[in-house]
């Protein structure tokens, strides 16, 4: 079986990077240092905020794509106002890695995980040999999904630092942000980077 390579970064970071970032000497300095721990496998969270338009997105764009180059693993989910699906930074980032890899090459890293993450991703079967059933989730279902998911960020991170950008937060939903705090718990001692944004202005239009 093929061993899986990081998937390519999702095109909207890579436009978002297309012209030169200016300054934030600061910001990328501090970020070099996290990122040095998380190397020695001490998770860290970074939660960049400002108000719309302050850089907070081309920012975490700039660090992802360089830590893309350096080798690392990077997810990217962006939480919007309007989600019509729960969980779906989730969605997004775990559909981008299973709909990218080639087939069967994330078999390893689902470890029997995949009946739970269908629930996020109807792509995880892309990666299960054909003999495998396809299973319905039984049990505490977000307690499993959680673990779920928790695993396999754990296990991708053993193979090389990862980095999970979670873009425009504020606009998340409570199981998403439930599931966010499961992974920083999980993730603690593992070689995983949670670079979240959200905006420091006060939320309008919000439904609940
Ligand atoms: N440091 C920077 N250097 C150059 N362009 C920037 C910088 N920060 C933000 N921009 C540009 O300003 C605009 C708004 O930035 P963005 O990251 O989308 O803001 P936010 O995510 O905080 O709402 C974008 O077009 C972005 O490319
Ligand atoms: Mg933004």
């Amino acid at each position: 079986m093929a061993p899986w390579t990081p998937v390519a970064l999702p095109p909207g970071l890579v436009a978002s990077r297309r012209t030169r970032i200016v300054g934030r000497r600061y910001e990328l300095a501090v970020m070099e240092t996290v990122w040095e721990s998380v190397e020695q496998g001490d998770g860290q969270v970074l939660l960049l905020g400002g108000e719309p338009g302050a850089g907070k997105t081309r920012l975490a764009a700039e660090v992802a794509c360089a830590l893309h180059e350096q080798g690392a693993a990077v997810l990217v989910g962006t939480a919007t106002r309007d989600a019509g699906v729960p969980y779906q930074p989730f969605v997004e980032m775990l559909d981008h890695l299973f709909r990218s890899s080639a087939p069967g090459t994330l078999d390893e890293l689902l470890d029997g995980s995949a009946t739970e993450l269908r629930r996020l991703s109807r792509h995880v079967d892309r990666h299960l040999p054909d003999a495998v059933e396809r299973g319905e989730p039984a049990g505490d279902g977000r307690r499993d999904l959680f673990e779920a998911v928790a695993g396999l960020l754990r296990r991708m991170a053993r193979d090389r630092p990862l980095v999970v950008v979670l873009d425009d937060l504020h606009w998340g939903q409570l199981p998403t942000v439930a599931l966010l705090e499961h992974l920083v718990h999980s993730c603690v001692d593992s070689r995983t980077l949670v670079l979240a944004t959200f905006r420091t202005t006060r939320r309008t239009g919000r439904r609940s």
